[in-house]
């Protein structure tokens, strides 16, 4: 097919792939596998399942985050970048998006890592696993947002000035 952004497509996919996993996953446990846990399983037990479940879940968390970040990276490249665009209001919009997926990835980081210095962190999972939640739900509302300025007169990058030819 002529015209047809194959690069654009692939990126476009795994971005929203990994997205899916990524926060689908937070919400599953948040909604229901820790309140199964709290109300089913001994604080032993519950301790052994959240010790399994991170050991499980680090790899995939960390895989989503560098899909993210280069397909990210990527789609703003091959949209983004002026001339194609105006900057504003795009750019200032995509910081915005790009500070919040940066707070969601370092909390996802905290909560399936190891490291002794953010223990009280992991013990409110419940309460960082809301605010990714929360934090993603922003995320893809600006990114709706965006995709609607890029593709709205809003951002049609100016036109440049016909220059008189002298003869
Ligand atoms: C938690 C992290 C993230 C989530 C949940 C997320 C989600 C999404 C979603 C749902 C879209 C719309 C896709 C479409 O319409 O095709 C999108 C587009 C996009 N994302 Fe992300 N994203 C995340 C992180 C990032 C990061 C880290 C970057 C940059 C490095 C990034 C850059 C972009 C760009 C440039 C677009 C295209 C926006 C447009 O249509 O103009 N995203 N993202």
């Amino acid at each position: 097919m002529e015209g047809f952004d194959y690069l654009l497509l692939s990126s476009r996919w795994l971005h929203i792939a990994a997205a899916i996993l990524a926060i689908g996953g937070a919400a599953f446990m948040r909604l229901v596998l820790i309140p199964a846990a709290k109300v089913s399983l001994s604080e032993g037990e519950h301790e052994r399942l959240r010790e399994t479940l991170r050991r499980r879940w680090a790899p995939l968390v960390h895989a989503c985050i560098v899909i993210l970040l280069l397909t990210g990276s990527l789609n703003f490249v091959l949209l983004a970048l002026p001339p194609k665009i105006k900057p504003l209001p795009y750019h200032p919009i995509f910081g915005v998006k790009f500070l919040a997926a940066l707070a969601v990835f370092f909390i996802a980081s905290i909560l399936a890592g190891k490291a002794p210095g953010f223990a009280a962190m992991r013990q409110q999972r419940a309460k960082w696993l809301t605010i990714i939640l929360l934090l993603a739900g922003l995320i893809v509302l600006l990114s709706g947002v965006l995709g609607q300025v890029r593709t709205s007169g809003m951002a049609k990058p100016a036109t440049p000035a016909v220059q008189p030819t002298s003869a």
